[in-house]
């Protein structure tokens, strides 16, 4: 698509009010949520009623369906129907018109993508575009938005990432193995009025020797045999590999302080999941959170990826059984979903790396800021600066178990949990509930602590050194702060 094109196309889709409100409004809420859950139909019916060239809009480029040449040259006055069809936004066999690309409205922006299986009714191609899927989303909410001179998104598809780090980034370069996402990026990028650094090559390659402040990845990341038959999710390597590869080189670009974000999947084999993280993550030096965020079994995983690409059923019924059958023979009994973060430690210190599975709560850039900033805390805090800090208790909630019993109810269990913080929850013991009550940024720890010791009438030391670590503990997951 030539600038000019791009340019054209967004003043046509501005002037109809093509935007995420502009959409939302012309569908109506049931219509709108609908559409939001895959089925399309009553959106395609609210554009019929609508009529206009935002109606036209929306059923060109959101849905997927045919237009007349008239209506379709009526919603685009100034991109006009003979360039967009020589640049392959849209098909125009004389009789009906309609789009090859999918272009949408996304919070403030505009993307450009590749219509998904569901829109074309058909296989995908190799070189397909991904749109915003789900992991996109769980990675955009995931990264730490502090601004910062140099991004890198790798492997950015239709850009949204990108568009997102344009928001709080300088410079961001973007980089795929796919020539044809970039030129989707380029034209995400222009449509936005942005203008990234977008290069052509392999993992690290295009940018071999930089370094950043943030690298965000969202890589083709599926486990298999080394498939090669899509390059937006199959890496041609076996395996988790292309993920291990990742991790691996990441802090040879990365500048100090920095951050950096990677969707991953991995093999499981057994009980422990991080085993094989933690192995990636050894000799990189970061510090690491890993979220397992789901473990799915092969049969599971395989069919969810197969059901992505549109294929007929036989086909997917026989690469399904040679996929079950490679997995069997690697032992692998199931696959580990998440996201990893990484930060580049402080001159000296030590890389602590933690493997976790949360799988209520997702994953935010503000949480995993003050993850790190909560490790940093506690490794910088010796017990006796501990017990002089003024600590105050988050916004909690104590939950309690009790069971019926001979004597009315009994509690067998409590816990503080901090609502909305992933993985925010500790089991509280008497002591230790009633030392965050006590935390209300006004009096030192140590002297909370001799205040317990006295009414319980124990030794002020021995109650200290039984509360420390949970009171860690309590740190450690955001539910105990020290205000600045
Ligand atoms: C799952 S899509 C993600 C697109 C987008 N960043 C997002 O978050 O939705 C993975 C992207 O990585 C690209 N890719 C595949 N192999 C790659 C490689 N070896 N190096 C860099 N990018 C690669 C694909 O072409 C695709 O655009």
């Amino acid at each position: 698509m030539t600038e000019d094109v791009v340019d054209a196309l967004g003043a046509d889709l501005r002037a109809a009010g093509y935007t995420v409100d502009g959409v939302a409004e012309l569908l109506g809420p049931d219509a709108h949520a609908a559409l939001g859950r895959g089925v399309w139909w009553p959106a395609l019916r609210a554009c019929d009623a609508a009529g206009g060239a935002l109606a036209t809009l929306v059923r060109l480029l959101l849905l997927g369906a045919d237009e007349s040449p008239q209506r379709a040259a009526e919603a685009f006055p100034t991109a006009g129907l003979a360039a967009l069809t020589a640049c392959g936004v849209l098909e125009d066999t004389g009789e009906t018109v309609r789009a090859i690309l999918d272009i949408r409205p996304y919070s403030d922006f505009l993307v450009v993508s590749d219509q998904d299986a569901a829109l074309r009714g058909g296989p995908l191609h190799r070189d397909h575009v991904l749109g915003i899927g789900g992991a996109s989303l769980s990675l955009a909410r995931a990264v730490v938005r502090t601004p910062v001179r140099r991004a890198l998104d790798l492997g950015t598809g239709c850009g949204v990432q990108a568009l997102h780090l344009s928001g709080h980034c300088d410079h961001i370069v973007a980089t795929d193995t796919n020539e044809r996402a970039l030129a989707l990026a380029a034209a995400t990028a222009r449509l936005n009025g942005m203008s990234w650094d977008l290069r052509h090559g392999s993992l690290f390659e295009p940018v071999a020797g930089e370094r950043f402040d943030l690298i965000v990845s969202n890589p083709p990341f599926v486990v298999g045999a080394g498939a090669t038959d899509y390059i937006y999710r199959d890496s041609g390597v076996a395996g988790d590999g292309l993920c291990r590869s990742i991790i691996e080189q990441v802090a040879d670009h990365l500048n100090p302080g920095g951050t950096a974000h990677i969707m991953a999947n991995w093999i499981v084999r057994g009980d422990d999941w991080g085993a094989r993280v933690r192995d990636w993550l050894a000799g990189t030096g970061l510090h690491a959170w890993v979220v397992q965020r789901e473990l799915a079994d092969p049969v599971s995983y395989v069919a969810l990826w197969l059901a992505d690409a549109g294929e007929p059923t036989e086909r997917v019924a026989q690469r399904g059984g040679a996929w079950l059958d490679w997995f069997a023979e690697q032992g692998i009994t199931g696959i580990g979903m998440g996201l990893i973060s990484l930060r580049v430690p402080a001159a000296g210190e030590r890389p602590e790396q933690t493997c976790e599975e949360i799988l209520d709560e997702p994953v935010t850039g503000p949480e995993v800021d003050a993850f790190f900033a909560r490790r940093a805390y506690l490794r910088h805090t010796t017990d006796e600066a501990l017990l002089a800090a003024r600590l105050s208790t988050a916004p909690v909630l104590l939950e309690e178990q009790s069971l019926p019993g001979e004597h009315g109810w009994q509690q067998i269990g409590a816990a503080v949990r901090r609502p909305g913080g992933p993985a925010a929850v500790i089991g509280v013991d008497e002591v230790l509930r009633a030392l965050l009550a006590g935390c209300r940024g006004e009096v030192p720890l140590g002297a909370l602590i001799d205040l317990l010791a006295a009414h319980h009438g124990v030794d002020t030391g021995a109650l200290a050194e039984a509360a420390l670590p949970e009171i860690r503990a309590a740190i450690g997951r955001g539910i105990l702060y020290q205000a600045e």
